[in-house]
């Protein structure tokens, strides 16, 4: 049985740091030709309001991955089960996440895009648990921390559930 237990993030905090973080990502890519990409399905959400607060056109793309075996294994490696279909060659790439946790599927990905000829590979989530890192990856535009709790909500599933929340909520797993 799932239970929801608290809001932690409210709508209005996210929606102030989505703000915060396009603001900051125009200033920094102004005059230059970005490619955002949302890692499916959990950076749906913030990636539709991220995208928004971008003051110049942008392209955008998605793509989906799954961890490679058992989470005891930190090779980082990723099944790649949607790609991108935009040239990415000679381009600035910024990878979009709901969360970083052990930090091992960006990690795997910043990899993947650097060797696929991308000038370069930044980082952006809306949620960050540094606590539960594993790998060391640079996140270069971090929305919010949070405790190493069971969120859902802003495009985080349990179960495939509770995407939809408009806000992050602490769940109750038993
Ligand atoms: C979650 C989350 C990140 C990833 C972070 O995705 O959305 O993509 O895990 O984990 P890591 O930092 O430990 O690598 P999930 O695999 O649950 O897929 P989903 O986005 O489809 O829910
Ligand atoms: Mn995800
Ligand atoms: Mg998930």
């Amino acid at each position: 049985m799932t239970e929801l237990q608290k809001v932690l993030v409210p709508r209005e905090e996210l929606q102030r740091r989505v703000q915060e973080l396009g603001a900051e990502i125009s200033r920094d890519y102004e005059g230059q030709e970005l490619i955002l990409i949302g890692i499916l399905k959990g950076a749906a959400v913030f990636m539709a309001d991220l995208m928004r607060e971008i003051t110049f056109p942008v392209g955008i793309d998605f793509m989906a991955v799954s961890s490679y075996g058992n989470a005891a294994t930190t090779s980082g490696a990723v099944i790649i089960r949607k790609d991108i279909d935009t040239d990415i060659r000679g381009k600035h790439i910024l990878l979009v996440e709901d969360l970083i946790d052990t930090g091992l599927t960006l990690k795997h990905l910043k990899e993947h895009f650097l060797n696929s000829g991308a000038l370069s590979v930044r980082i952006c989530t809306i949620l960050n648990k540094p606590s539960r890192r594993l790998a060391d990856v640079e996140v270069e535009y971090s929305g919010i921390e949070i405790p190493d709790e069971f969120v859902v909500g802003y495009g985080l599933d349990y179960a495939e559930q509770y995407r939809n929340l408009p806000e992050v909520w602490v769940v109750a797993t038993e």
